[in-house]
C-alpha cells in the first residue's frame, strides 16, 4: 500500500469509520433518548401527588370518556381519582396538582345538574389556584346557542384563579372522533406513554322492529308510538331502568338519536315511546320518521344501549320516588314504575302531564293496574286542554307543596322525564318556591334529584 504511512488518510478513514458508526447509533439514541424522557415524564407523573379526573355529564358521555381517561393513566402508572364534580371542593382544588377535567353542557350553556351545586358555589368565588395545573374536555352540541358553554366558563374561571392549563381545552362536538382523539393524544404525551387503549364507542348492534303502535289518535299534539325490539341475534343485553338507547336512522347515521327505554329487561323487548318530530316546511324527523313511518315490522334498526347512570335508581332503590314528566316522558318514567313494581316497592308517585284525557292518557290500564296493586300510592294526572284554563304539572306540584315536603323527610328521590323547556324548567322552578334553593341543590348533590330531559 502507497499511503500506509500517510496519517492525514488515516484521519480521514478513522473519521469516516467514526461518522460511519454515529450514523448507525443515531436512531438507536434516538430511541433510547424518548424512551429515557418518557420513563422520566411516567416517573415524574406518578410521583407527583393530587391526579384527579372529574368530570360532569348529564348522559353518560363525559362520564364515559372520564373512565377511560382514568383507565389510560393506569396504564401508564399514574394513580388517578376518579370522581364527579360535584364531589369537589375548595380544599381538594387546592391541594391538587394536576385535574384533567371532563365536562359537558347542558339547558342554555349551564352545567349538568350535578355539578350546578360546583358552578354555583365555587365558579361564583375567588379562589387561588397558582400550583393547579389542568386540561379541559368540554362536550356540547354547535347546534346550542352557547356551544360548550359550561366547559368554557369553568377554563376560563381556572385560568381567572390563577390555575395553568397543560393544554388549550379540547372541545367535542356530538362526539366527534377526531377531538376525542386529540384529547387521547395530549394525555398519552402527559402520561409518557404511545399505548392508550382504543376509545372507540361501542358499535351498533342490529336489533329488529318488532311492534309499533300509536298510543294518541285524535290528538291534538304530534303522534306518538310505542315501540318494541328485539336483538336480531343473540340474547337480550342486560340494561336498568332509566337506561337510553341510541338510533342511528338510514338518512343521518352519523348523529345518533337518543330514547329513553320504557320497559325493564323482564319484558324481554326494548320499549320506546317515539314522538314523531314535524319541521316547519312538513318534512318529518330524520329519527322519529323512520321509526314510527317508514321502517316496517321486521326491519333492522342499528341500536345501542347506554348506561345512563344519572337517571338510574341506584341509591335510590329503596327510597321513595317522586316521578315527574310529560308526553313522550313517560318513557323513562315507565321503566322505573316497572323496576318497582318488580321489586315490590310501591312508595311511587306520579305527577304526569299532557293535553287531553280523551286522547292522551298513555298507558292507562297499565297505571290502573299499578294503583289497585299498591304500586302507584299517589297519581296526579293533569290535562293542560280539558278545563279552561292551561294546567300543567308544575302548578299541581305547587298545590301539593306539603306533600313534596313531606315526602322529602321522609327520603324520596325526585326522577324527572320530557321536555327540558316546556315541563322540566318550570318543575324546577316550583321546587325551588316548595324546597328552597339550597333544598333543591342538596338533592342534587345527594343523587335524589335526577333528570333526563331533553
Ligand atoms: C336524553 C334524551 C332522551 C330522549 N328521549 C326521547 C324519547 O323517549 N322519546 C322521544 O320521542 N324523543 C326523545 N328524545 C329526543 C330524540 O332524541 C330526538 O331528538 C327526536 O326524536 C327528534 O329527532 P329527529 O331525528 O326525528 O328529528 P331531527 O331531524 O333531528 O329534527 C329535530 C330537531 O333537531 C334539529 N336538527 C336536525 N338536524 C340537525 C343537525 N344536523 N344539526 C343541528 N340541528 C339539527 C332540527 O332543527 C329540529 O329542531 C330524547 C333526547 C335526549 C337527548
Ligand atoms: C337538553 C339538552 C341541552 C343541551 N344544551 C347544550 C348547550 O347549551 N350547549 C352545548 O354545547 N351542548 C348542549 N347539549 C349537548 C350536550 O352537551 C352533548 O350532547 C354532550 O355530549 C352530552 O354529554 P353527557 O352525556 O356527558 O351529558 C345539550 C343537550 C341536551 C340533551
Amino acid at each position: 500500500m502507497i499511503w500506509t504511512n500517510d496519517p492525514t488518510r488515516w484521519m480521514m478513514v478513522a473519521g469516516m469509520s467514526v461518522g460511519y458508526a454515529l450514523v448507525c447509533l443515531a436512531p438507536y439514541l434516538r430511541v433510547r433518548r424518548k424512551r429515557l424522557a418518557a420513563a422520566r415524564a411516567r416517573a415524574e407523573a406518578a410521583a407527583s401527588p393530587g391526579w384527579i379526573v372529574s368530570y360532569a355529564s348529564q348522559t353518560g358521555n363525559a362520564e364515559e370518556l372520564a373512565q377511560q381517561t382514568a383507565a389510560t393513566l393506569k396504564l401508564a402508572g399514574i394513580p388517578a381519582r376518579l370522581c364527579e364534580l360535584s364531589e369537589l371542593g375548595a380544599a381538594d382544588l387546592q391541594g391538587a396538582e394536576r385535574i384533567l377535567f371532563l365536562v359537558s353542557t347542558y339547558g342554555e350553556g349551564d352545567a349538568p345538574d350535578a355539578a350546578a351545586g360546583f358552578a354555583g358555589r365555587l365558579m361564583t368565588t375567588a379562589l387561588p389556584l397558582p400550583q393547579l395545573h389542568y386540561a379541559v374536555l368540554a362536550l356540547g352540541d354547535s347546534a346550542y346557542t352557547h356551544f360548550c358553554g359550561f366547559g368554557r366558563a369553568l377554563d376560563q374561571w381556572l385560568q381567572a384563579q390563577g390555575a395553568q392549563s397543560l393544554f388549550p381545552r379540547v372541545e367535542v362536538n356530538r362526539s366527534a372522533d377526531e377531538a376525542i382523539g386529540l384529547w387521547r393524544q395530549q394525555l398519552s404525551h402527559l402520561a409518557g406513554t404511545s399505548d392508550a387503549p382504543d376509545w372507540s364507542a361501542p358499535a351498533f348492534e342490529e336489533w329488529r322492529l318488532r311492534e309499533r303502535v300509536r298510543l294518541n289518535a285524535g290528538s291534538a299534539g304530534a303522534p306518538i308510538y310505542h315501540l318494541e325490539l328485539e336483538p336480531a341475534n343473540g340474547a337480550l343485553p342486560a340494561w336498568q331502568s332509566g337506561d337510553l338507547v341510541q338510533v342511528a336512522a338510514p338518512a343521518d347515521p352519523s348523529r345518533a338519536r337518543e330514547y329513553s327505554i320504557a320497559s325493564i329487561p323482564a319484558d324481554g323487548r326494548v320499549h320506546l315511546l317515539v314522538r314523531l318530530h314535524t319541521h316547519e316546511d312538513g318534512r318529518h324527523g330524520a329519527a322519529s320518521g323512520w321509526l314510527t313511518q317508514q321502517a316496517s315490522l321486521g326491519e333492522v334498526v342499528p341500536l345501542r344501549l347506554r348506561q345512563h347512570r344519572r337517571f338510574r335508581l341506584e341509591g335510590n332503590a329503596e327510597r321513595p320516588l317522586i316521578l315527574i314528566g310529560n308526553g313522550s316522558g313517560i318513557a323513562g318514567l315507565r321503566g322505573h314504575l316497572k323496576a318497582r313494581a318488580l321489586a315490590g316497592q310501591g312508595r311511587n308517585w306520579l305527577l304526569f302531564g299532557e293535553r287531553n284525557a280523551a286522547h292522551d292518557y298513555h298507558y292507562r290500564a297499565e297505571l290502573d293496574g299499578w294503583q289497585r296493586e299498591g304500586v302507584l300510592d299517589k297519581l296526579d294526572m293533569v290535562f293542560s286542554r280539558d278545563q279552561g284554563e292551561r294546567r300543567y304539572v308544575q302548578d299541581r306540584l305547587g298545590e301539593q307543596a306539603e306533600a313534596v315536603r313531606a315526602w322529602i323527610a321522609q327520603g324520596a328521590a325526585i326522577y324527572i322525564c320530557g321536555s327540558l323547556e316546556g315541563m322540566a324548567a318550570g318543575v324546577d322552578r316550583t321546587l325551588r318556591h316548595v324546597l328552597g334553593d339550597d333544598g333543591v341543590e342538596q338533592l342534587a348533590a345527594a343523587g335524589r334529584y335526577r333528570r333526563d330531559v331533553y
